[in-house]
């Protein structure tokens, strides 16, 4: 990978940018921030994410990404070309860029995307599936013919494939991933004790007292506002209720492996056998999942390491395998600056 090669990792949740020399240099909330004064962006990532609820009539501070597809596409763009000139900043020579972008975006946002990146300055635009990059940041050897398992549990989307020889065999993608835990904990808190807490302040519940497989019973202290006095309060949960709250979710992404699975041709289910499932992403965190998953499809399931940064690690690497990547298969595209 040349220094002047450029890798995003465009997530609902996170921007992460990977260069050349340097590894990943940005990695930053997907947010934001638009002063519709002066038509300009005020702000991106960490910083436009502190605006975030704050802002005042004329600035807009949005997560253009949130849903798990491209909801702003505007703002994506505006996103995107901040990004890349900060990761570049004074580099004399226009970048090549590898964009990876969520699964379920579609060919026209792609476009957007590339010809935004194109616009920000870059000399020639990739795109590559979020699998395929998940698989090469894991450390997966994507070129031969055998089959590997990828579950990528971002934000906003989680992806299951089987890849062989650089290609996606089998996919399937559903719109449930870590914020969607993050909002079950909220509407759990709000039903059962009339109190609104803040995404924020679940994620915190999912990160720290969340176990969807074994609860232990252990408790932790979250402050939100009493719906029916207005008024700050406090309250304590313990795992096993927020287990029960979250279980179904749980479930869902075990089945959407499990539909992979059943449609996996049999020489690769052999090989997954053997190797095993490799869960990726942010939400490969969530505590309980690997052993539910495993329990569940009766196949070992190894979490990567790092896997909330395998996509930007494996778009930076995509760069080493460009022409295999390219070399009859569709799921990279090139777009050449003219
Ligand atoms: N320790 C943890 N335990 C459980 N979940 C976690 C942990 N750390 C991060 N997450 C969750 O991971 C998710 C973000 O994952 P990731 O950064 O892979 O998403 P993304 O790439 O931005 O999204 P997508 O791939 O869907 O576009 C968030 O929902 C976050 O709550
Ligand atoms: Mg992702």
């Amino acid at each position: 990978m040349a220094a002047m090669d450029i890798g995003i990792d465009l997530g609902t949740t996170k921007v992460m940018v990977y260069r050349g020399d340097k590894g990943i240099v940005i990695h930053e909330p997907s947010v934001v921030a638009f002063n519709h004064k002066t038509n300009r962006v005020l702000a991106v990532g960490e910083e436009a994410y502190r605006m975030l609820g704050r802002t005042p009539d004329y600035i807009t501070a949005v997560m253009p990404l949130e849903d798990g597809v491209i909801s702003d596409h505007v703002m994506t763009e505006y996103m995107v070309k901040e990004f890349i000139k900060k990761a570049c900043g004074n580099m004399m020579v226009k970048p090549r860029v590898i964009l990876c972008v969520p699964s379920m975006t579609t060919d026209v946002e792609s476009r957007a995307v590339i010809e935004t990146a194109v616009a920000a300055g870059a000399r020639k635009v990739f795109l590559i599936e979020e699998p395929i990059a998940a698989a090469l940041g894991a450390g997966i050897d994507i070129n031969k013919p055998l089959g590997s398992m990828i579950v990528d549990i971002g934000g906003g989307t989680t992806d299951c494939a089987v890849i062989s020889l650089n290609g996606i065999v089998c996919s399937k993608s559903i719109k449930l991933a870590g914020n969607s835990f993050n909002r079950e904990i909220v509407k759990y808190i709000n039903h059962t004790y009339k109190i609104l807490i803040g995404e924020r302040s679940a994620e915190r519940v999912k990160i720290e007292c969340c176990d969807v497989y074994e609860p232990t019973g252990r408790t932790i202290v979250v402050k939100g506002r009493n719906l029916l006095s207005g008024l700050p309060q406090s309250l304590e949960v313990s795992d096993l209720e927020i287990q029960r709250a979250v279980r179904d979710l749980a479930l869902e992404i075990v089945s959407t492996v499990r539909s992979v699975l059943e449609v996996t041709p049999p020489e690769l289910i052999g090989d997954i056998y053997t190797n095993g499932i490799m869960l990726t992403g942010g939400g490969a965190q969530l505590s309980g999942l690997d052993r539910m998953i495993a329990e569940n499809t009766g196949v070992r399931v190894n979490v990567a390491e790092e896997p909330d940064r395998c996509v930007a690690k494996g778009v930076g690497l995509a760069f080493k395998h460009l022409e295999a990547l390219q070399d009859g298969f569709t799921h990279v595209s090139v777009y050449k600056y003219k």
